[in-house]
């Protein structure tokens, strides 16, 4: 033991070079001469109310319009609502830490520019790889939710589509991968090729189209809680916490039901921290970032706390394991919600939609900061001369989300993004914490408060949410780290701008 010891302290002197550039860092006065530079880069166009529309247009999707039936069903019964309030409050920390970060570097690449200027480049690649996870496979992810919904609306019209075209090609079980006998889930490219498209031509263009669908699905979901709250029948909230059922080995209801629906429904958050990918086309980041992250995630979670009141007063939580839960409860009230049936499905297929752009829109962003720094070739950088937007990483966005979601299940996506999204969130907590200690002389617009307790708190209650998560998924993203890894010892290290003393 003492020998091995020894030699490995003998090759980190021998290499301390070669380990000492993984954790080199980018000088945060690089970032900010960067982030004002205008020539060539990103157009500086949002306001306030653009980014808060962004982070709702990002937050209110599958989660809320599908996953909350499942969580309510199978974990945590009518005690949902505490579930939303426990991913709500990981979120809350984790969206502290991001609005700090974001007024003080507001560069385009989010968490990946934050831990490049705290916790050095390797942990930045990390991070960047990581969130292809959340922006790419997101979009992937909603986009064939959006698919579902969109095969049952025409179905209400007598419109079949054969489920060869619209359903995944592959499934996955206990004994591993399978094919479904259909071709690909064509609805799910559709949406990605139309958003890429948006995307392409402009950043003021797609963020007002956000805008309008933003307005439908508040109203669609305002509508709901006000019309559904004369339908709730206070029994079904009894009891509140189901006592804990065991079946098939498998544990459902109790306390734990609460933290597995959290679990659950954490997807139903993921978004907020979208806003921070827009930075360099705010108008006034340092101060509209923090707004545009912390407004949009509270307008969310009241609407879900009240959404999962009133969906579980309606409809009995044992009945909620169904794809379209909020369509069930209209149904449930009789003829009296029967007029809310359409406009809730397209306000759900309207607010995917918007989803999908805002993460479509996320992921070049952090691919150009990416080659901006060398560590992804220059033309991943290159700003469209008339567009002003990053439309060679956008179409390559556009074109392997499209690939992902034409050929993947739902609920495999799901967990992966949930996954790698909450590794991001708990790398900001960590990063806050080192640059109040290592720089606390910087100025900071915004300050999470009570630090290091709500970044502890925040990184802990992530930490716990991705304990939950199956060993499936763990594989999973240890599989797609490696891969990342690989790629940056083969291209990033060398090419980085920080390596050429640039
Ligand atoms: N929060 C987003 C959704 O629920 C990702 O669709």
């Amino acid at each position: 033991m003492f020998l091995q010891l020894k030699k490995l302290f003998q090759y980190i002197s021998q290499n301390k070079k070669i380990i000492m550039s993984l954790f080199r860092i980018k000088s945060l006065n690089k970032l900010m001469a960067e982030s004002t530079d205008s020539a060539n880069g990103l157009k500086r166009t949002l306001t306030a109310n653009n980014l808060i529309a962004l982070g709702i247009g990002a937050i209110i999707g599958t989660g809320v319009f599908v996953l909350t039936g499942t969580a309510a069903a199978n974990h945590a019964g009518p005690a949902l609502v505490l579930s939303f309030i426990l991913s709500g409050l990981g979120c809350a920390f984790a969206g502290l830490c991001y609005a700090e970060f974001a007024s003080m570097i507001p560069i385009a690449g989010s968490a990946y520019t934050y831990s490049y200027a705290t916790l050095g480049e390797f942990i930045a690649w990390i991070i960047g790889w990581d969130l292809i996870l959340e922006y790419l496979f997101g979009a992937a992810t909603v986009a064939v939710g959006w698919s579902g919904y969109v095969v049952s609306f025409l179905e209400s019209f007598n419109i079949h589509i054969p489920p060869a075209l619209c359903s995944a090609p592959l499934t996955h079980d206990l004994t591993g991968w399978h094919s479904t006998g259909a071709i690909l889930n064509f609805p799910a490219m559709i949406i990605i090729a139309v958003m890429t498209w948006l995307l392409v031509v402009g950043i003021k263009e797609s963020s007002r189209f956000n805008s309008f669908i933003v307005v439908v699905k508040i109203i669609i979901i305002l509508l709901f809680i006000f019309f559904g709250m004369s339908y709730i029948d206070t029994a079904n909230w009894h009891p509140f916490i189901p006592a804990e059922e065991i079946r098939d080995g498998k544990s459902f209801y109790g306390i734990s039901g609460i933290f597995a629906g959290a679990g659950v429904i954490f997807f139903a958050y993921i978004g907020f921290d979208a806003v921070s990918t827009a930075a360099q086309e705010a108008i006034n980041p340092q101060k509209d970032m923090p707004k545009g992250i912390l407004i949009s995630l509270l307008v969310c979670t009241i609407l879900y706390i009240a959404v999962s009141l009133v969906l579980t007063g309606i409809v009995n939580y044992r009945e909620l394991d169904v794809a379209a839960p909020i369509a069930l409860a209209i149904d449930k009230s009789g003829n009296g919600l029967a007029w809310l049936g359409i406009p809730v499905k397209i306000g759900a297929i309207a607010g995917l939609s918007s989803v999908v752009l805002v993460m479509m829109m996320g992921q070049p962003r952090i691919f150009y900061s990416m080659a901006k720094d060398g560590l992804l070739p220059p033309v991943f950088g290159k700003v469209h001369p008339k567009y002003k937007t990053p439309y060679v990483t956008t179409i390559l966005t556009g074109l392997l989300a499209g690939i992902v979601a034409g050929i993947f299940p739902i609920g495999i996506l799901g967990e992966l993004v949930s996954i790698g999204t909450l590794l991001a969130f708990v790398i900001v907590c960590a990063g806050i914490i080192v640059l109040r200690y290592k720089r606390p002389e910087i100025v900071r617009p915004f300050k999470t408060p009570m630090v290091p307790l709500v970044p502890i708190l925040g990184a802990g209650i992530c930490l716990l949410q991705m304990a939950a998560l199956p060993a499936d998924t763990w594989y999973r993203l240890i599989i797609w780290m490696v891969i990342g890894i690989a790629i940056y010892f083969a291209y990033g290290k060398k090419n980085s701008k920080l390596n050429q003393g640039d």
